[in-house]
């Protein structure tokens, strides 16, 4: 199963939209030229949505989406976005279930099903994100948690839907630490969650399915991350902000 590689920017809360062309002007001067097997996706804050999808579109090898949505598609929820408005953009993904939203803005795997189940009803592909805290690893239940999150999120969905899934793992301990887990360590988590997937949809569809790891990817780390084989990709955050480190993780997904 040749599954493309997926490398994709998080910017979190970060940038204006004065920053959106050089950034690209940048990118597209340092990244090698796109090529199959290698995709890019970019999750920018939602104000600067619509201006990433303006500079993205016609690259048939970029995406673009949101870095959350609410589950409900319309409503009296001041703050929120629904997942049909991240679409309206024209942006085709939204992350889900990112640390940060379930250790600062209290989500939970019960919210993030809610959450997935909208994106997919929105015509959007959700990346699901999982990861244990150190805490939960140094207790020896890294995996328990990660196949908890997953299950819990992504159970019941139809093939369909299975097949607009991708997953990124990310422990805790490694985002914005400068820490990464051991390549071997990501390698024995992403292919349990496969494992997962292939109980929760098909063995079809997991084998399709790209799983990203994530947490202080660096253009220094990327080649042994992404030289797994069950990793599928990079979901980058500090790292994508400067335009030639990301190009630099793109070079090395291209090998
Ligand atoms: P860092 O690459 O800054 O560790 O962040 C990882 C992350 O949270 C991507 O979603």
């Amino acid at each position: 199963m040749i599954r493309p590689l997926l490398v994709a920017a998080n910017w979190k809360m970060h940038k204006s939209s004065a920053d959106v062309s050089a950034y690209f002007d940048a990118f597209d001067r340092a990244a090698p030229a796109p090529r199959a097997g290698v995709e890019v996706a970019f999750f920018p804050p939602f104000p600067l949505l619509e201006a990433v999808v303006r500079a993205t579109r016609g690259r048939r090898h970029a995406s673009v989406g949101g870095q959350t949505c609410h589950w409900q598609a319309q409503g009296a929820f001041t703050g929120e976005v629904s997942a049909g408005m991240i679409a309206d953009t024209g942006a085709r993904r939204v992350l889900v279930g990112h640390s940060e939203r379930r250790q600062l803005f209290g989500e939970t795997d019960e919210t993030c099903a809610l959450k997935l189940r909208a994106a997919l009803a929105a015509g959007l592909e959700p990346m699901l994100c999982v990861g244990e805290t150190l805490e939960e690893r140094e207790r020896g239940s890294a995996r328990a948690v990660v196949l908890r999150q997953l299950t819990r999120a992504a159970d019941g969905l139809t093939r369909e839907e299975s097949a607009r899934l991708t997953v990124a793992y990310e422990p805790v301990w490694a985002i914005g630490t400068g820490r990464t887990a051991e390549p071997g360590d990501a390698e024995e988590m992403h292919a349990a969650i496969r494992e997962i997937l292939a109980t929760l949809s098909s063995p079809e569809t997991a084998g399709a399915t790209r799983i990203l790891y994530g947490g202080s990817v660096k253009p220094d780390n990327a080649a042994v991350l992404l030289g797994q084989p069950d990793v599928d990709g990079a979901l980058v955050g500090g790292a994508s902000l400067d335009p030639h480190g990301f190009a630099a993780i793109v070079a090395a997904a291209c090998g």
